[in-house]
């Protein structure tokens, strides 16, 4: 009897916990700024992961704040936003579930099939799949290693070079600076892929990579990529050890010479936004800012993939000040957000960046920008907030196609724009 009643306390126990506390995502929304402070309290405690905005510091009243709560800190959070008359609503219950469908069957298609462009790749796969789409495009694709990560992963580019003309300008495309944006990984095969697949029967393609050599590096962060496989799957910072501290990791995008670690960025290495110890002090941003100082002269595009917010961002994010063809870039972003309205019928926000988020200095577009790269961009692709950085594999392919349709809008005009008039030089 006693060992029955034992069983059955402890059946209701089990069943309580599992229909109740899932680990979540909560959208939280502060009035007041007594609000305010508390939310930023607890963003950074009860093994909480702020999702929206990028750092506590960045909350504001009335702002969107989506948080992840494990389900061990569920009934602690809630009883702390109850009691301080905080609304939240949980945007998302079943985070587990979409952390197994963002991993699952990842190895069964063959790389040349569509379905392998529509999941999300371990970091081996992705090695497997550089070296595998080099050794078949023999004449057309080249793979450069720029340099290495914290833990020694190789940084491996892809050049394609579809057309041998003279004097090619080109266009440089980084992914997954931050290691929890999968979609971002998953957009720069795709970007390969399609251009591979459409140079020569897609005119837009065919344009672009007749003008310009692309440079395509698809996980800039490996140490971090690989952490959010195999141990968590929100993080967001690169992986090396800071002296004096146990907190781990450095916010690759506030790590490069723009302004750096001003306002909008942290010293404290437990931040989501540490800037590092000093400007390109981790060997990621080195071996991207590196490799285009010495490319800048070809250099005409810049484009860094992130996730979440469906934004076109362009520099100034580092100062409130205007870039001097602001026009120029804001016309280009209007455009490609209009494109992809028009195709897809989602909405993009499009704007400098310190006006349109955040103060952010360190970023690789700034920084690409000072070097005298004028077109530079940074792209937030799906969703904004739906699944957050959880997309599950059947939302790829749209999110990837109505990027490649910004970056189609954007390089066709950077050409458009940079191209010497070859034929009124002789004419003339
Ligand atoms: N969410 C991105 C970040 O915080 C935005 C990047 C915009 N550009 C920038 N230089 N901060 O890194
Ligand atoms: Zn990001």
């Amino acid at each position: 009897m006693k060992t029955l009643l034992i069983w059955f306390v402890l059946m209701n126990l089990d069943t309580g916990h599992s229909t109740e506390t899932h680990d979540q995502v909560l959208s939280i929304t502060s009035k007041t700024q007594e609000q305010v402070d508390v939310l930023k309290n607890i963003s950074t405690q009860h093994e909480t992961v702020l999702w929206q905005p990028d750092s506590p510091q960045y909350i504001r009243e009335e702002s969107h704040v989506h948080l992840f709560v494990p389900a061990n800190s569920s009934k602690t959070v809630k009883d702390l936003l109850q009691k301080h008359s905080i609304a939240y609503v949980i945007l998302l219950d079943n985070t587990k579930e979409l952390i197994e469908m963002q991993t699952r069957n990842v190895s069964t298609d063959p790389r040349s099939s569509s379905s392998y462009y529509q999941r999300y790749h371990s970091l081996e796969e992705i090695y497997y799949w550089i070296n595998w789409t080099a050794q078949n495009n023999p004449s057309t694709v080249k793979v450069i290693l720029i340099g290495s990560s914290y833990e020694k992963r190789p940084l491996y580019a892809l050049k394609l070079t579809l057309n041998n003309r003279p004097n090619k300008t080109a266009l440089w495309i980084d992914c997954g600076i931050h290691a929890r944006e999968w979609i971002a990984p998953a957009f720069c095969l795709w970007f390969v892929q399609h251009s591979l697949s459409f140079y020569g029967r897609n005119k837009d393609i065919t344009n672009i990579l007749d003008n310009m050599d692309v440079y395509v590096l698809p996980v800039m962060n490996p140490d971090g990529y690989k952490y959010t496989w195999t141990t968590d799957r929100m993080w967001r910072k690169n992986r090396s050890i800071s002296k004096g501290s146990s907190c781990i990791g450095v916010d690759l995008n506030r790590n490069f010479d723009a302004n750096w670690c001003t306002m909008g960025a942290s010293h404290e290495p437990c931040s989501q936004i540490y800037c590092g110890a000093f400007p390109e002090s981790e060997p990621e941003s080195q071996a991207v800012a590196d490799f285009l100082r010495s490319h800048k002269d070809s250099v005409q595009l810049y484009l860094t993939i992130h996730s979440y917010s469906q934004m076109l961002l362009f520099p100034y994010s580092c100062t409130l000040d205007e870039v001097e063809n602001h026009q120029d870039l804001l016309e280009m972003a209007q455009e490609a957000a209009q494109n992809i309205k028009r195709h897809y019928g989602n909405n993009y926000k499009y704007g400098a960046g310190a006006k349109t988020i955040y103060l952010a200095p360190g970023g690789s577009d700034d920084w690409v920008y000072n070097l005298g790269i004028k077109y530079s961009f940074t792209f937030e692709l799906q969703d904004r907030g739906e699944y957050g950085f959880l997309l599950p594999p059947s939302h790829i392919s749209k999110a990837c196609k109505e990027a490649v349709t910004a970056v189609k809008a954007i390089a066709l005009k950077v050409i458009e724009k940079t191209q010497v008039p070859t034929r009124s030089l002789y004419t003339v």
